[in-house]
């Protein structure tokens, strides 16, 4: 096994009525004066802002609300959240919603803290992050992780590109994590954030070096599983407590300081690089993307990767149950149970259904792969990547 790191600073309050604890962690953390951030107006339609706001009233704690951060959050957005904070003499961030408004809070939590334009703060960037804004989350939608990671992903420049904002300083103080807040959620969302879930599990679970991890592969498996069985759950009624539950903590524990890549090689995380390219050009909802990329990807990697074929057909045998005793059988069995996942949760069968052009395959291929080779078993550059488009496509 490769040495670690390993760090969450990010105290979790689960549960009903979570948000109890709302005020009283805000002030442990010295928050006087908050910067109420938020998307494009669920959670005033769902009960959830007035929630938050009774509970910040309670202890006379002050507030100036940013609204209307959108999915897949724009630079502008985050820029409009540091003008708000500064105004206003904020000194505490909180991100009431999903994974967009959270990711859009970590960039405000660096950028408010920084001179100059926060892009250079992005991965890559000219700037470096030496502090940042105290912020936190509640949690209402399920899927990213971001409650309890270091990271945030942020859309920019005329070709939408997603950057990635990461380091220890951005993980929230606290999130509250009720899965009653997540009743609400559009199916299509809840589903999306489910495969996103599932998808982080299966970047971290196919990287070289997945030998010598036992640990982080058979809690992997555990989490998969619990994700395959939930996710129809919810589908079929999604005011199930327990499924809403599940889900929402498998999601926090899929990424959580990247508990399950550590230890190995490395990864550029290539599904959700290629994913990244149909939002930025589609404005595609991410854990959908995800769903449409990763029977492709995993199917080429099996092909390119054949000495991985042990651990495909472990994926097989741990996640979906196949009985088979032939290795490399089980390993595309494996592949077809997650395609047959994908359809059960409502997800689109394709790239042409989901209305992707055949004729900007190339130009996807081209820009996931812009910042060089994005393999995690084996190398995927453009011709690569192209390959794995194509064979999503129809
Ligand atoms: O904007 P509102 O009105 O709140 O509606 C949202 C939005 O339309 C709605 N929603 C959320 N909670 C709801 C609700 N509707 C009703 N009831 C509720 N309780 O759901 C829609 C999607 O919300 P969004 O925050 O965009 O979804 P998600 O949580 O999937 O976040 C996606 C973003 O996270 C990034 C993605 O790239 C994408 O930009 N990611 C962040 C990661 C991280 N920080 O670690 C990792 C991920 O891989 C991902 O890249
Ligand atoms: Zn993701």
């Amino acid at each position: 096994m490769e040495n670690f790191s390993f760090y969450i600073p990010t105290t979790v309050h689960f549960g009903k009525g979570q948000i109890a604890n709302l005020s009283a962690s805000i002030k442990q953390f010295g928050g006087s004066k908050v910067l109420l951030a938020y998307g494009g107006g669920s959670v005033k339609k769902n009960g959830i802002y007035d929630a938050v706001v009774a509970e910040l009233k309670k202890v006379s704690i002050a507030f100036v609300d940013c609204d209307g951060i959108k999915p897949n959050p724009p630079v502008e957005d985050v820029n409009r959240g540091i003008k708000i904070y500064k105004e206003n003499a904020c000194d505490f961030i909180l991100a009431v919603g999903g994974g967009s408004t959270i990711d859009a809070c970590k960039a405000m939590a660096a950028g408010v803290c920084y001179n100059g334009d926060v892009m250079d703060l992005m991965a890559g960037g000219k700037g470096e992050i030496k502090a940042a804004a105290p912020l936190a989350s509640v949690l209402t939608m399920a899927g990213t992780g971001s409650e309890l990671d270091m990271g945030g992903v942020i859309t920019a420049g005329e070709d939408h590109k997603k950057h990635t904002i990461m380091h220890p300083l951005l993980y929230p103080k606290f999130s509250i994590l009720d899965p009653t807040y997540t009743f609400s959620v559009p199916e299509i969302h809840s589903m999306a954030g489910c495969f996103d879930a599932l998808n982080h599990l299966i970047e971290c679970y196919f990287i070289a070096g997945s030998e010598s991890t036992d640990v982080q592969n058979m809690m992997n498996e555990g989490l998969m599983r619990s994700i395959i069985k939930n996710a129809p759950l919810v589908l079929a009624n999604p005011q199930d407590y327990n499924a809403r539950a599940n889900i929402m903590w498998a999601s926090s524990m899929a990424l959580a300081s990247f508990q399950f890549a550590i230890g190995k090689k490395g990864s550029n995380w290539p599904m959700h690089s290629m994913g990244h390219e149909l939002s930025s050009l589609y404005d595609m909802t991410h854990g959908v993307t995800l769903a449409l990329i990763a029977p492709a990807y995993l199917e080429f990697s099996l092909q390119k990767a054949p000495e991985y074929t042990w651990l495909f057909a472990n994926f097989a045998r741990n996640v979906f149950g196949v009985i088979e005793s032939d290795d490399a059988v089980a390993a595309t069995k494996g592949i077809e149970c997650l395609k047959e996942f994908t359809l059960k949760i409502k997800m689109p069968k394709n790239l042409k259904d989901a209305g992707v052009e055949e004729s900007k395959l190339e130009y996807l291929a081209a820009k996931a792969t812009e910042w060089g080779n994005i393999g995690a078993l084996c190398k995927i550059e453009k011709e690569e990547a192209f390959e794995i488009f194509n064979r999503a496509f129809a």
